[in-house]
């Protein structure tokens, strides 16, 4: 793999700053925003004022602990504008979650919150290794999802040649890959899996295309997968992440050069990570829930919002900015079997070290008499076709979820090509259970 790493002059001041200089402008914004979501978003000043806190309490970035949190429902609550801080007019575009489980909750930008999206999203993206004139293939879905035109906004201020193709379609994926020759691809990582086997379906090497880089994100991922993608491209694969709530991609970015953990552009968005059941706050380096809060924004202030994301805070080392660990899962996504919380990201990293099996699977629930089953759904590999291998690849699975999971589970092979496959995120989980 081609070094990637930065060179001198490459970053942003503010990238390599001191501590200091960090917090005192953290210090400055959150007192700003703390104003402007008061003054301008009649649930905040309800919320505040239910809390007894006011802005101008705010000397240090600690004191902010006192404010109260946000949370998803505030949002649907004031479906669909309630929650902008600037008139219609000033909003220079939305973007929307797809309101698949409830009501969608919108976002809003103005002409400045636009240009600080594109900033950030550019440091990302060189943070992966891409300089102005790279060409980058964006297969991030475009439309209300800010995945595609996110990235798309920062490939043009970091003035890369962008290929907006989108997701889908996955034989045209390929053959623009190879036609156009890009050094970078942003997509989900499970998509990127999908791109992958149509390259063995058509009986091409993937490494003899011309990616350098890869930017997975939009949902969890493990270390197990950035091997496997890497080896399987020969490319770096570097973690990108992102809420629609607080902007969307490239609120945090891995760096190519370190690949260890993810760096907050923490001058725009200021995390906390909080005890998930007591909501008391929990020193750095301590599992728990992230919480944002957003110290520029000008449509749409999100103050102390809960993320439902599991992970802790790290010192920097790239970058002065601190890192948050890759995302184990969300707390919505933890299953209870039996009394043993399983994240599927577990379940994925043992079935990487599995021999014969694909990375495609999804996790069944069900419940046939009163106790909770947990079925994996896995498809074999390509050519690994007798009875017998699959038996055992099967039972060598179910035996290491055993032993480092710490569950009994099913394991059930698909045929190649039997798993759904995914064209953004995968849904990882199928609850057959009935309803409570
Ligand atoms: O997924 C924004 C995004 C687009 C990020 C493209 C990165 C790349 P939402 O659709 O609002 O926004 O979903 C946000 O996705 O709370 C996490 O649960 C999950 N997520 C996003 N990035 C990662 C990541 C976009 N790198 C939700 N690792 C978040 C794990 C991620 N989970």
């Amino acid at each position: 793999m081609k070094d990637l790493s930065p060179r001198p002059g490459d970053l942003d001041p503010i990238e390599i700053a001191s501590r200091d200089e960090i917090t005192a402008l953290q210090v400055k914004r959150l007192k700003w925003s703390l104003n402007h979501a008061y003054d301008n978003v009649p649930f905040y000043k309800a919320s505040f004022d239910a809390a007894g806190v006011h802005p101008d309490d705010v000397n240090t970035m600690q004191d902010l602990a006192r404010f109260p949190f946000t949370v998803k429902q505030d949002l649907r609550d004031n479906y669909p504008f309630n929650m902008f801080a600037v008139p219609r007019e000033k909003l220079r575009r939305v973007h929307a979650s797809s309101g698949t489980t409830g009501q969608p909750t919108v976002v809003g930008y103005t002409q400045g919150d636009l240009d600080v999206w594109g900033g950030v999203v550019a440091r990302s993206l060189r943070a992966a290794g891409l300089r102005s004139g790279d060409m980058l293939h964006n297969a991030y879905g475009y439309g209300l999802f800010t995945g595609g035109l996110g990235i798309h906004l920062g490939a043009d201020s970091l003035g890369l040649s962008t290929v907006p193709v989108s997701g889908g379609m996955t034989e045209r994926q390929v053959r623009l890959i190879r036609d156009f020759t890009p050094k970078g691809i942003t997509v989900t990582p499970s998509y990127a899996l999908s791109i992958l086997d149509e390259f063995a379906r058509e009986g091409l090497d993937p490494r003899d295309c011309s990616l350098q880089v890869g930017i997975f994100g939009a949902e969890p991922w493990t270390n197990a997968m950035r091997q496997e993608i890497e080896a399987a491209f020969d490319m770096h694969a570097v973690d990108i992440y992102g809420l629609s709530e607080v902007m969307g991609p490239g609120v945090s970015m891995e760096c190519v050069e370190t690949k260890d953990g993810l760096h907050i552009w923490e001058d725009h968005f200021y995390p906390e990570i909080i005890h998930p059941e007591t909501g008391e706050l929990v020193a750095d380096g301590e599992q728990g829930e992230l919480v944002f809060t957003s110290l520029t924004k000008e449509a749409f202030p999100i103050i102390r919002y809960r993320t439902r994301d599991l992970t802790r805070l790290l010192p920097g080392t790239a970058r002065s900015m601190r890192r948050m660990e890759k995302v184990t899962g969300r707390s919505d996504d933890m299953i209870i079997l039996r009394g043993v919380n399983v994240f599927p990201t577990q379940i994925e990293e043992q079935l990487m070290t599995v021999h014969g099996l694909s990375p495609h699977f999804q996790i069944v629930l069900s419940r046939p008499d009163r106790l909770d089953e947990m079925q994996i759904l896995v498809e074999a590999a390509e050519g690994f076709t007798s009875d017998e291998s699959r038996v055992h690849a099967a039972a060598d699975l179910r035996a290491k979820i055993k032993r480092n999971v710490g569950v009994t589970v099913k394991v059930e092979l698909a045929e190649p090509g039997g798993v759904v496959r995914s064209q953004g995120k995968a849904v990882r989980i199928i609850d057959n259970r009935p309803k409570a």
